[in-house]
C-alpha cells in the first residue's frame, strides 16, 4: 500500500535536533508538501507519565518498567498519529523514535539491538533516520543555558553512552549528521540528507 515518508531525528539531547525537525517541516511546507510534526515522548497518557519521571528523577523504576512506559507510549503513538498521517500520504517527520529507547534505555544497561527488535515488531520503519551529532560537552553546554534545571536524563557520562549506542546504529535508512554548524548549514545537511526520497 502506498504511504507517506517517515523522517526521524534522533541524537541526544542539545544537539538542535528539535530546531531542525520543525525547520524541515516549515520548508516542507512551502513546498507543497503535506507533512506533521510529532513528538515522543508525546503529550498522551504514557507520555505524561514519562515527562514526570524525567522532571523528577527515576525514583525506583526499574530500567525494564521505564522501557515498558516508552515502549507503550510509542503503541499509542502510532495507532492515533503516525498510521493515520503516513495512510493520508503525509510526511510524517518525528522529533525522537524507537532508536531513542535503544539508545537511552540501552545506556541504562538493557540490549539496544533487542529493543530495535522488539520495537520493529509493531513500529513502522522510518525511510529515513537522521542521527544528530555533537559533543555531549556542547550538548550540556546548550541545555544548561536554555533551561534552568537538567532532567535526570541530561547527566554527562549517560549522554556519552547514549551517543556511543547512537554512533553504532548502521542500515540503509541511517544518516549521521554533524551538527556542530549554524542552523541555517544544519538545515543544508538536512536536506541533503533526504532529497533523494522526493
Ligand atoms: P526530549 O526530546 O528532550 O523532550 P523535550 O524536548 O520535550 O524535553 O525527550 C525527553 C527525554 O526522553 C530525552 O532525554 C530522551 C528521553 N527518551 C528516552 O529515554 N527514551 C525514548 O524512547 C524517548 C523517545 C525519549
Amino acid at each position: 500500500m502506498k504511504r507517506g515518508f517517515l523522517i526521524v531525528f534522533e541524537g541526544i539531547d542539545g544537539t538542535g535536533k528539535s530546531t531542525q525537525c520543525e525547520l524541515l517541516a516549515k520548508s516542507l511546507t512551502e513546498r507543497d508538501i503535506l507533512n506533521i510534526a510529532l513528538a515522543e515522548p508525546t503529550r498522551g497518557t504514557w507520555g505524561t507519565k514519562i515527562r514526570k519521571l524525567l522532571s523528577e528523577g527515576r525514583q525506583g523504576i526499574s530500567p525494564q518498567e521505564e522501557l515498558s512506559w516508552f515502549v507503550n507510549d510509542r503503541k499509542e503513538d502510532i495507532e492515533l498519529n503516525i498510521m493515520p498521517a503516513l495512510q493520508d500520504n503525509k510526511v510524517v517527520l518525528m522529533d525522537r523514535y524507537y532508536f531513542s529507547t535503544a539508545a537511552y534505555q540501552g545506556a541504562l544497561g538493557l540490549d539496544p539491538e533487542q529493543i530495535t527488535l522488539e520495537n520493529e515488531t509493531f513500529a513502522p520503519i522510518p525511510d529515513r533516520v537522521l542521527i544528530f551529532l555533537t559533543s555531549p560537552e556542547t550538548c550540556l553546554e546548550r541545555i544548561e543555558s536554555s533551561r534552568d534545571q537538567k532532567s535526570a536524563f541530561e547527566k554527562l557520562d549517560y549522554l556519552r553512552n547514549v551517543q556511543g549506542i547512537f554512533k553504532s546504529f548502521t542500515g540503509p535508512n541511517i544518516r549521521f549528521i554533524d551538527s556542530v554548524g549554524s542552523v541555517p548549514e544544519v538545515h543544508e545537511k538536512v536536506l541533503s540528507a533526504i532529497e533523494d526520497l522526493f
